[in-house]
């Protein structure tokens, strides 16, 4: 049984978790209540065994998550936002997360929004979605990651291009540059994001987690580093149940059941 929220829903089918960013008026903006329950829900969904992919997606059709809540700046002073931004955040609670997260994009995708989905491990966006960081319009700059997130995933020219301009690009861009793995028609945003989950939580929990911390090791850690580290998650791999019931299950012609141990 599910806690209750006041700014998302959460909600379980079968292996697969959905977060849906409920304030559409607001066009999903992310507030510090949101940041608050979104880090909880994660929490309790990171300790759920019967969760093994979580989709994070905004309510509405409209939008995404249009940023960080534009409203709670006014009057905010910098030493206050800088201390709020050192907490544990959102994003943060994303990235470490141990299961993989997929981000449904369904609509306006940026500043903030924009960062918490690269802060995901997947992208699937649907063809009427636009992505930007338009801090520079507001004469600030992404904080939630978005300088160094971004740059990691489409590079250092189209990153310049997109934080210096504060400009939109659709989904089509987005997927030739990197930023989002797929795009699909927005009726079949839902079917094809579920498809994926579900298809990925048929995976081993265990070989999950540790190839989601082995990847994202590679931008983290130098070369060797991140070689040797491989081997010990692929040695914690190789001692689990799962990978005698995989290797069983490829010998014996059959469909491999994954418990996580
Ligand atoms: N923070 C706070 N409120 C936001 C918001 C944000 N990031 N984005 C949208 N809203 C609010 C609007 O103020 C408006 O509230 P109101 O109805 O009380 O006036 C409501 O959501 C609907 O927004 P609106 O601009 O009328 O919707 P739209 O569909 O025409 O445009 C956007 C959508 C996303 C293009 C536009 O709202 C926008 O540019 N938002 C800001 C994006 C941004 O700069 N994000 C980075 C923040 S650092």
């Amino acid at each position: 049984m599910s806690q209750s929220y006041e700014t998302l829903l959460v909600e379980r089918r079968d292996r697969v978790a959905i977060i849906t960013i409920n304030r559409p008026d607001k066009r999903n903006a992310l507030n510090i209540k949101t940041r608050e329950e979104g880090a909880a829900a994660l929490d309790e969904l990171a300790q759920d065994d019967s969760v093994r992919v979580v989709v994070i997606t905004g309510a509405g059709d409209k939008a995404f998550i249009a940023g960080a809540d534009i409203s709670e700046f006014a009057g905010r002073t910098a030493v206050i936002q800088r201390s709020v931004m050192l907490g544990r955040s959102l994003f943060t609670a994303i990235d470490s997360f141990p299961k993989p997260i997929i981000a449904m994009i369904n609509g306006y995708c940026l500043g903030g929004g924009n960062e918490l989905a690269m802060a995901c491990d997947l992208r699937i966006a649907s063809e009427t979605a636009s992505f930007g960081q338009p801090e520079i319009n507001l004469g600030i700059i992404p904080g939630g990651g978005g300088t160094q997130r971004l740059t990691r995933l489409i590079g250092e020219g189209k990153a310049m291009e997109l934080i210096l301009t504060g400009d939109l690009i659709d989904a089509r861009t987005a997927q030739e540059y990197g930023l989002v793995n797929m795009v699909v028609p927005a009726t079949d945003l839902q079917a094809e994001t579920m498809e994926l989950a579900n298809r990925i939580a048929e995976k081993s929990p265990i070989a999950l987690r540790m190839a989601k911390e082995a990847v994202k090791l590679a931008s983290r850690s130098n070369l060797d580093e991140g070689l040797r580290r491989e081997i010990d998650l692929f040695a914690i791999c190789f001692s689990s149940e799962d990978k005698d019931e995989g290797v069983d299950a490829f010998l014996k012609k059959r469909k491999a059941e994954f418990k996580g141990r």
